[in-house]
């Protein structure tokens, strides 16, 4: 046995799946998904069914089978989605594993009419922190973003404001009293459409959500309960009015279905009804500024979202902030077909604060979430290794000297709330973190954090902590906000989520503003203020959308105007000094250029090319069609504009770990395109050809390369440039390990510190009834099903499994609480059967086994062996 110290998911995870009032049947049965992302609710399902009608009904047989026990939670009788969610308490779970509910369940599932269960996940709220900004801050005006996507030449040029177009919002409701927001509900208001799902104290991982359903989407919730006031800020973005400040579409009708209490998260449950309610109303476009971080595409809202999508109504969806963790973090539903996923981009101001400092000429910008006149008071190192990897992540590495300070940390490792708590506890006054990736002043999201915590440039850090180690550094606040132009203008911004999807369609399809945005707040929040991320992006492309179809007419299917608006995105170079073009995969076609959108008349189709990974030639050769909806005729030259590569490995540590961030290549694949030069008459398409070459770099790293099919136009008057995002993998997706090296490893406690060797001999006491041995896993690559065999070791043959399938897991990453997952083992087995509906968990005879725990690879078969990645644990001697 050895010390391990890992961060492991706490509490959900499989082990959940297995506590007491936990319902087997349901776990066990054929038609379940189970799944152990970390955020699976216990007890709590969604039931699908093949028909509507099928609803009431069943909703009947669960109430009179179980009568108090169960709790119909919602009830869909929707065309896009017939099912009902509910939880059951099992009062006397029979065994340790058997529910005294098995039978019944089973029963009630095998029904025809029931075509899946789902486990309901709790979708996190956007933890995003805002800069207040005082109302007659008349520099706020200094920020709109509208400059960077051609909003403004829509507004003023095209007169076109949005007016009559609706955009339905799914988020934690709006404080629609806001001036800026109309000043009111209902009809001839602003916001017109909407209702509260939830109430202010729902929040789906309280252990009895509480579900208080009222008439209008009011976000009332008070300076005093934490709330961000996300779901008005998103409201501002798309549709807000007022002297200083001007929403992408001012005059477009809202709705807003809110989802979200005032803290905590929601089930997907909640969001499946939001987005069938906005569907019912008319909207026309429907935005969601939320998500999870797993990239497969088959829950149960992402399938949802996708139908939506199918019928004619435009769904947006941020693509995710967890662009520090690397490739494939874009996350569902934006993984949907058929819905736009969107990145974000930076702003070109910033509005922050300054501190001075001793001994420093200049002042220092630092951006916060909290107003920003601070107490006076010294600055000193906040880690013991200050500017390390791992500063302030764990309260022993914290000088004592912090007592009555701020500690000056670097960002990384942990997040800002763990860092400002372990100062704090210390005893710091305030947190000065400072960025690891040369970006500038940034808000430091630290929800509820005990002490202010404030974000200056990497510059600036390194100079603050070069004086802080020669002597004294007080800091002075004056509480002023100014402008300051920012570095990484017009650029992907660092959080945005990578793509691509598990499945290697393209994501994030296309970026908007979201990185510094100023927009409304509740009242009670101060009115005014910035936020950063995909959140910001989403509505800002919903209400561009609004201007499109304002513009274009309402019946523009949604796969058509993502077309045009990729084909006139701006294409951005990368951040922070890297030459060359940013990859799709960070920002999807580009930043939008609306006035350009509406206004061009040729059209290309598909928007974007994948051309998945060179296991086979299948998606090497795509063709597109242009099309001229034009009065003149139109040249174009066609050649290969690459960008940079993405390398989502590092190969050079152990095995497979992701570059956290992205790191870049200039590995570049040639294109052979059918017609390098074309012309097309007015009225008239063309259909070209386009073959891609990889580059030759080594298959193992699975380089994805990318760029974009660039059609240089010969006369700007009659047709601007277009171009069409594609990307590639280099090498084999079904090669990847799905285990990071070191991993799987049995452990005695679910929080893997003790590590047991193949060597050492695990003892599992069956008189034990709370007795487990733990599977620690860490998934280097997602697997879309995880199996474990329990294998005899004397005879050496499988006796069943150990527990019930796993489906559709996300990929693990490098933050604490993320990087691994604990699946618990009870003693139990599944025997082998033929009647899979009928299985139940028996104790395994005394003896010693083996646990084959298989994970099939990404895009593999599940019928074929050589398709998974497999582990065996060392013997497990189970005895009395
Ligand atoms: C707009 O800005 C001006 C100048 O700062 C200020 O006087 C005015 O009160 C602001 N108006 C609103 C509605 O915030
Ligand atoms: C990529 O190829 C795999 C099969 O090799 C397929 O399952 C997947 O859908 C493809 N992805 C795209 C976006 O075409
Ligand atoms: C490639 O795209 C960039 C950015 O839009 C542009 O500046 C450049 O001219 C393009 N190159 C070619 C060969 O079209
Ligand atoms: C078990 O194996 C490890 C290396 O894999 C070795 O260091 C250790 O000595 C072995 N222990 C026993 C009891 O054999
Ligand atoms: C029973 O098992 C649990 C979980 O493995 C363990 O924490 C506990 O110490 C065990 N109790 C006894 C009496 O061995």
């Amino acid at each position: 046995m050895k010390r391990r110290s890992i961060s492991i998911v706490p509490l959900f995870a499989l082990a959940t799946l297995y506590l007491q009032g936990s319902t087997d049947a349901l776990l066990q049965h054929r038609k379940f998904k189970a799944s152990s992302e970390p955020n699976v609710l216990t007890g709590r399902y969604i039931v699908e069914f093949a028909q509507q009608d099928a609803t009431y009904p069943f909703a009947k047989s669960l109430s009179d089978t179980f009568d108090k026990d169960v709790k119909i939670h919602e009830q869909f009788t929707h065309d896009l989605f017939a099912g009902l969610s509910f939880n059951l308490d099992d009062p006397n779970p029979s065994a340790v594993t058997a529910s005294s509910y098995d039978d019944k369940l089973q029963s009630l599932f095998d029904h025809d009419h029931v075509t899946a269960v789902y486990p309901i996940h709790a979708i996190q709220r956007p933890e995003l922190t805002a800069t207040q900004v005082r109302e007659d801050d008349s520099i706020a005006k200094a920020i709109a973003p509208h400059h960077l996507t051609q909003v403004d030449r829509v507004h003023k040029e095209l007169k076109n404001t949005g007016k009559g177009i609706v955009v339905g919002i799914i988020d934690s409701g709006v404080d629609y009293y806001h001036p800026a927001l109309g000043g009111g509900f209902g009809k001839g208001y602003k916001v017109r459409y909407g209702e509260d799902l939830v109430g202010d104290k729902y929040d789906s991982n309280q252990p009895n959500p509480i579900v208080r359903p009222g008439p209008t989407p009011l976000d009332k919730c008070g300076a005093a309960s934490g709330a961000s006031g996300h779901g008005t800020h998103v409201s501002g973005i798309v549709a807000g009015k007022s002297a200083n400040f001007t929403g992408v579409a001012p005059d477009a009708t809202l709705g807003m279905w809110r989802v979200f209490g005032c803290t905590g998260s929601t089930g997907n449950d909640i969001i499946i009804k939001a987005l069938l309610k906005a569907y019912d109303v008319g909207s026309d476009i429907i935005s969601l500024s939320l998500g999870d971080n797993s990239g497969w595409t088959e829950g149960p809202d992402t399938v949802v979202a996708s139908r939506i999508a199918k019928k004619g109504t435009i769904v947006s969806i941020a693509a995710g902030n967890a662009g520090a963790s690397g490739a494939f973090t874009v996350g569902s539903p934006s993984t949907g077909k058929g819905v736009i996923s969107v990145a974000s981009f930076d702003n070109s101001n910033n509005l922050v604060y300054k501190f001075k400092a001793t001994g420093f000429s200049d002042a220092i910008a630092y951006a916060s979430g909290e107003s920003g006149k601070f107490k006076t008071g010294d600055l000193v190192p906040g880690d013991n290794k200050v500017g390390g990897t791992q500063d302030a992540c764990d309260a022993s590495t914290i000088p004592a000297a912090v007592k009555g300070n701020y500690g000056l940390v670097k960002r990384g490792s942990c997040t800002f709330s763990i860092k400002a708590a372990n100062l704090a506890k210390a005893g710091a006054i305030g947190v000065v973190v400072y960025d690891n990736s040369g970006g500038d002043a940034f808000t430091p999201s630290a929800p509820n954090a005990p002490v202010p915590v404030l974000g200056v440039g990497q510059k600036d850090g390194e100079a603050l902590l070069a004086a802080v180690k020669k002597g004294k550094v007080s800091l002075t606040f004056d509480g002023k906000l100014s402008p300051v132009p920012l570095a990484s203008a017009k650029t992907v911004s660092s959080f945005s989520s990578v793509g691509a999807s598990y499945e290697l369609d393209l994501r994030p399809n296309i970026g908007a503003p979201g990185g510094d945005i100023y927009s409304t707040l509740p009242r009670y929040l101060g009115s005014w203020g910035l936020m950063s991320g995909t959140s910001m992006a989403t509505p800002y492309l919903s209400g561009s959308i609004a201007l499109y179809l304002k513009a274009r007419g309402k019946n523009v299917k949604p796969a058509y105007v993502l077309e045009d608006f990729q084909n006139y995105a701006f294409k951005a170079p990368a951040q922070n000094g890297v030459k060359g073009i940013d990859s799709p995969l960070r920002q999807g076609a580009g930043l939008i250029q609306v006035y350009d959108t509406i206004k061009q008349n040729i059209h290309l189709s598909p928007g974007e090319f994948s051309f998945n990974d060179t296991s086979s030639n299948q998606h090497k050769t795509q063709t597109f069609t242009i099309t001229n909806h034009g009065h003149s005729t139109v040249h174009y030259q066609i050649s290969n504009n690459v960008s940079l590569a993405v390398a989502p490995y590092d190969l050079a540590k152990s095995g497979y770990t992701y570059t956290q961030p992205i790191s870049y290549t200039t590995d570049a694949a040639k294109l052979r395109i059918s017609k390098k030069s074309i012309k097309v008459a007015p009225g008239k398409s063309v259909k070209v050809k386009v073959s891609v070459i990889p580059p030759k770099s080594d298959p193992k790293k699975h380089i994805m390369y990318g760029g974009y099919v660039q059609l240089k136009s010969s006369n700007k008057k009659n047709g601007l440039d277009l171009s069409i995002p594609y990307f590639g993998v280099v090498g084999h997706q079904k090669d990847l390990p799905i285990f990071d090296a070191d991993f799987p490893y049995l452990s005695s406690d679910s929080d893997g510190k003790v590590a047991y060797e193949k060597n050492d001999t695990f003892v599992f006491h069956q008189r034990n009834k709370t007795a487990s041995a733990f599977i620690i896993t860490r998934l280097i690559t997602p697997t879309p099903l995880l199996q474990a065999d329990v294998i005899d070791v004397k005879t050496k043959k499988v006796i069943g499994k150990a527990f019930p399938d796993q489906t559709y897991l996300a990929r693990h990453t490098l933050n604490p609480g993320e990087q691994a997952q604990a699946l618990r083992w009870d003693g139990t087995y599944l025997p082998k059967s033929n009647k899979p509906s009928s299985l139940k968990g028996v104790p395994v005879p005394h003896g010693t086994y083996n646990l084959n725990v298989k994970a099939l690879h990404v895009f593999g078969n599940p019928k074929s062996k050589k398709d998974f990645d497999v582990w065996t644990s060392g013997p497990i001697k189970v005895t009395n």
